[in-house]
């Protein structure tokens, strides 16, 4: 008999390129999971709206992070590859946690604060009920783990403690999710300025884009922070000297890691040589993932196709939480 696979949700906003830190922080676990667990991965088209209400570009940007996971590996046969705002129990299971969430532990939430700092004149209950829609994503078909970034850890633990409100209030329906990588700790990629991590909307410049050109990427990692060089042997390395270094780790061999590594480590290290292998192996990544992206995106009819095809397979399995929801709520009154 099959074992039944365990369940895997994740998403991506389509607030811009994605960028090397969506990739490993994200993407390429879900690349690694799609075998043998069962995925859900999709867009969070609404989560967007909480900060980009502007919709002109929204189905440009839908169309492009589906296009960027596929092109990345990810396999919409394997898994449910589906855009947020299809799947309508969602905005269901959202109002009922809602109940569950209070107001002064929302506006604790780190992202809120920042988001809520860099939009003053917007700081709508979307935005500050965020983590209560992406508890919803991840319950909604009842996930146990949850591939993201570092960046998403703290929605994670508010996730479980919505499980544990629920589950003890109305009975066991969810499982506690767990925020996942699958080298066990979960990443930051770091932007090329020393400060602040890669985003899809800050930092462009230090930013590595899936969609950038080779000649930008060469020029990114040209112009990334470094110092005149350690001055005495196996001293540590500053905090944007460690980030290059974790970059290499990412994108290069392993020999041409332990090359620069001794060149550090013994003093002889020359920042400029590291940077230019560091872009050229940059180049080699990035560039065949753009090119694929570019054949997916003048494709419409097949990513409608995915995006239909992952809908119909997400709602279905949504449905059925929602029937145990509704139930375990006591809110069915024809039975
Ligand atoms: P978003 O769109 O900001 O980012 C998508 C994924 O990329 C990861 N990430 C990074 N990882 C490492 N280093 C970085 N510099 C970096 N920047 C971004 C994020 O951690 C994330 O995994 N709230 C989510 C979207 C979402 C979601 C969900 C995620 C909505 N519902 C349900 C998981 C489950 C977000 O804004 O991701």
């Amino acid at each position: 008999m099959n074992k039944k696979k365990e369940i895997v949700m994740s998403g991506i906003r389509p607030t811009g390129f994605l960028h090397l830190g969506n990739y490993f922080g994200a993407i390429s676990n879900y690349v690694k999971m799609q075998d043998d667990f069962e995925c859900f991965f999709m867009v969070a088209d609404l989560h967007s709206l909480t900060t980009h209400p502007d919709t002109k570009e929204l189905k440009g940007n839908v169309h492009r992070v589906l296009a960027e996971n596929i092109a990345c590996g990810l396999d919409p046969e394997k898994v449910a590859l589906y855009c947020q705002s299809h799947v309508h129990q969602t905005g269901e299971l959202y109002l009922y946690l809602n109940m569950l969430a209070y107001k002064g532990e929302l506006e604790k939430t780190a992202t809120f604060k920042d988001k809520a700092r860099l939009h003053p004149d917007n700081i709508n209950a979307g935005l500050l009920t965020y983590p209560v829609l992406m508890a919803a994503d991840i319950l909604i078909h009842r996930a146990k783990y949850v591939p993201v970034g570092k960046d998403q850890e703290q929605h994670l633990e508010i996730a479980r403690t919505y499980v544990n409100r629920f589950n003890h209030r109305y009975g066991e329906v969810f499982p506690e999710p767990v925020a996942y990588n699958f080298d066990n700790k979960l990443v930051k990629v770091p932007s090329l300025d020393g400060g602040g991590k890669m985003s899809k909307s800050e930092n462009k410049l230090a930013t590595l884009y899936l969609a950038d050109e080779d000649t930008d990427i060469r020029k990114k990692v040209m112009k990334a922070k470094t110092d005149s060089g350690p001055v005495e042997n196996n001293s540590k390395k500053p905090d944007y000297i460690e980030n290059l270094f974790l970059l290499m780790k990412l994108v290069s061999t392993k020999e041409t890691l332990n090359h620069f590594e001794d060149r550090y480590n013994d003093c002889s290290i020359r920042y400029g040589d590291m940077k230019k292998q560091l872009a050229e192996d940059m180049v080699s990544f990035i560039s065949p993932i753009r090119n694929k992206v570019n054949a997916i995106l003048d494709d419409e009819a097949y990513l409608q196709k995915i995006m239909k095809h992952g809908a119909e397979k997400a709602t279905e399995h949504a449905e059925i939480t929602m029937k145990m929801v509704r139930n375990a709520m006591h809110l069915n009154y024809f039975i």
